[in-house]
């Protein structure tokens, strides 16, 4: 089938999906200005912040690229902005929008990812998500997916909720924690922690980043195409910013209100409708994992030799489904270990520090 076809086929399903999420719509979700909760991180002139401060436009060119991190710490939370990302030819360039606390912890970092990486056909960028815990940067947690939309286009909300939840069991009421990616209102991933994941889930208060730049070495299809500059300014824009959950402190661990008002901030989120995953939820999470879904570190057999990772909910369709027509949907694989990830040790943002447009 056509790429384009498979497209079409995938936006009618995106509908289907949206309608069905649509009872658990973010609206309530308290957005910010960009002031009232994030500085600029690096970039100078290519952090471009609107007249009423509540959306940035992140941008990309041979000089440098850009980005912003929250004034806080969260020791759990929601966070979420809607980004649009740049159009056309777009190889090689990387928008992350993520938490971490590599800045403070380097060798033991939590991080939580979104990561989109352009294409060369304007419209058709990959998402990934990633999970770490305590420094666990040689056990990538990635899944990648197709969007079944252009997010080029217009804004779409892409939210992390890393917080307390309940699982129901049938004679135990379990509290566990989880963190879950949403795009728009359908749930894409959800990672329950698991006793057997031992450090590799993050437990230590996060910060929150926003990044564009240049990642020619890795980004699209295993670094073949890079980042062309004619193309330049690759401009995304940030909006509808909202962070809701307790402040932490980075090097206590600690929520910085002490007692009830941390139990509260905590009791707020654990209830609020969306953070509350619903077997609807669950049920559009599937389908659009067994649509979009390109890749799962879970499925990697040839990755992770001995067997999945405790967390991983697999299951014979998916893998089937997965086998059939995921890779086909042309796989970003990103290198390994080395590289990378040794020039990442602060997450997304530390390798655009470093030194962008190194064309
Ligand atoms: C985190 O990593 C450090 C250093 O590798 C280790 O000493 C510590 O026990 C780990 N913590 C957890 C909770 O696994
Ligand atoms: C497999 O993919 C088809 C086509 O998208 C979908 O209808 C089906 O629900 C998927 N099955 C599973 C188990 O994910």
């Amino acid at each position: 089938m056509a790429v384009k076809a498979r497209l079409l086929l995938a936006a009618a399903a995106w509908v289907c999906l949206s309608a069905a999420a649509a009872a658990s719509a973010f609206h309530g979700v308290p957005t910010v200005a960009f002031d009232e909760r994030f500085s600029p991180l690096f970039g100078d002139g290519n952090l471009v912040r609107s007249d009423d401060d509540r959306s940035v436009r992140l941008l990309l060119d041979r000089r440098s690229g850009s980005g912003f991190i929250s004034s806080d710490y969260y020791l759990h939370g929601f966070f979420s902005a809607s980004i649009k990302l740049p159009k056309d030819y777009t190889a090689g360039v990387v928008v992350a929008f993520y938490l971490s606390n590599g800045d403070v912890y380097e060798k033991t970092h939590d991080e939580l990812d979104f990561e989109f990486l352009g294409s060369r056909w304007g419209g058709q960028w990959r998402v990934q998500t990633n999970v770490y815990g305590n420094g666990s940067t040689t056990r990538g947690r990635e899944e990648r997916y197709l969007l079944p939309f252009d997010p080029s286009l217009e804004a779409h909300r892409y939210s992390v909720l890393w917080a307390p939840t309940h699982i129901m069991h049938e004679r135990t009421d379990q509290r566990v924690i989880s963190c879950s990616f949403y795009v728009d209102d359908t749930p894409i991933r959800e990672v329950i922690r698991h006793p057997d994941m031992g450090g590799d889930f993050p437990a230590k208060p996060m910060a929150v980043y926003a990044t564009i730049w240049d990642g020619s070495a890795w980004a699209t299809e295993g670094g073949k195409y890079k980042v062309n500059y004619k193309y330049a300014p690759f401009a995304s824009e940030f909006t509808d910013l909202a962070v809701v959950g307790p402040r932490g402190d980075p090097v206590l661990r600690v929520p910085r209100r002490a007692g009830d008002g941390a139990d509260q901030d905590l009791l707020g989120l654990m209830t609020a409708d969306y953070a509350v995953m619903t077997p609807q939820k669950r049920a559009a999470m599937r389908a659009f994992r067994a649509r979009q879904m390109t890749y799962t570190v879970c499925y990697d057999a040839v990755r992770y030799a001995s067997g999945p990772f405790p967390e991983c909910d697999n299951s014979d369709d998916e893998r089937e489904n997965l086998s059939a027509w995921g890779e086909s949907k042309t796989v970003v694989m990103r290198p390994r270990g080395r590289g990378r990830r040794r020039g990442r040790k602060a997450g997304a943002g530390a390798r655009a520090r470093g030194g962008v447009a190194s064309s």
